[in-house]
């Protein structure tokens, strides 16, 4: 009606312009030297401009994650919803509220852990990701995966899962622990899953309470191992099994 648009994606210009400052403030800064909080920065203002896939198109605003840059635990969900979209921040509608109560069981605050999803942008009516989105997505995971550097990583959910865990089902592993990479990656249904199917709200609350204990199982695991001679290295370590659970 002659009125002019007051949102909507930048122009691709200064699109362009932008990644490009990006991209050499990166080359200049380097972020092997940066601290965790910089480079947790730096994410996040890469996020708010990146146009490498199409969920771009219907944010509003992008959703890079937040909390603890110094967190033992990084949860991973899935993507954002609408009020994730809505504010820019993670797990802040009805699966947040069961999130954060969750936290609280096991003494946990937001601030305590770093929150974050597979991918940043709101997908269309809530709808899966896709593989491709998941996969454009995943280089800034993986930089706020290697800035935090947590000992533990709960998946939340089957796409975060999937990164960690393979093909494996969530109904058949949610709640196990297993060593990858060095840490410790407990596979978690998504809160809202406990919101949509009254029964699994439980399940779910027994499985969060365990995140403690498996900690504390690896780390006399980790104590154990440090007090014994050093091994002879071992090339490719499979995924490890935790044996408690
Ligand atoms: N569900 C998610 O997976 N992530 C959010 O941030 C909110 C809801
Ligand atoms: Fe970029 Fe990720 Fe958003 Fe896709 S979902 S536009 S890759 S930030």
């Amino acid at each position: 009606m002659g009125l002019r648009r007051s949102r909507g994606p930048p122009p691709p210009w200064l699109v362009i312009m932008l990644q490009m400052i990006v991209i050499l403030d990166r080359y200049i800064r380097k972020e092997d030297t940066m601290s965790p909080v910089d480079i947790l920065k730096e994410v996040a203002a890469e996020v708010s401009i990146c146009t490498k896939c199409d969920l771009c198109k219907g944010r509003t605003k992008a959703v890079p994650g937040e909390g603890n840059s110094q967190a033992n635990i990084l949860f991973i969900g899935e993507g954002p919803g609408l009020n994730e979209d809505k504010q820019g921040r993670p797990f802040v509608g009805p699966a947040g509220q069961f999130l954060e109560e969750l936290l609280a069981s096991i003494n946990l605050k937001r601030s305590d852990v770093f929150i974050t999803n597979v991918v940043k942008c709101r997908p269309p009516n809530n709808r899966d990701p896709e593989p491709a989105e998941i996969a454009a997505c995943n280089d800034y995971l993986d930089r706020q995966i290697a800035a935090i550097n947590p000992g533990v990583i709960v998946t939340l959910g089957r796409h975060s899962m999937a990164k960690f865990f393979g093909s494996e089902k969530v109904s058949v592993i949610h709640g196990r622990a297993r060593r990858i990479d060095g840490r410790v990656c407990i596979a978690m249904y998504h809160p809202a899953a406990g919101l949509h199917q009254a029964s699994l709200k439980d399940t779910i609350r027994a499985d969060f309470k365990k995140i403690p204990v498996i900690i504390e199982q690896a780390e006399r695991m980790a104590a154990e191992s440090k007090a014994k001679p050093e091994p002879a290295p071992i090339k490719e370590e499979p995924p490890q099994q935790m044996s408690m659970f």
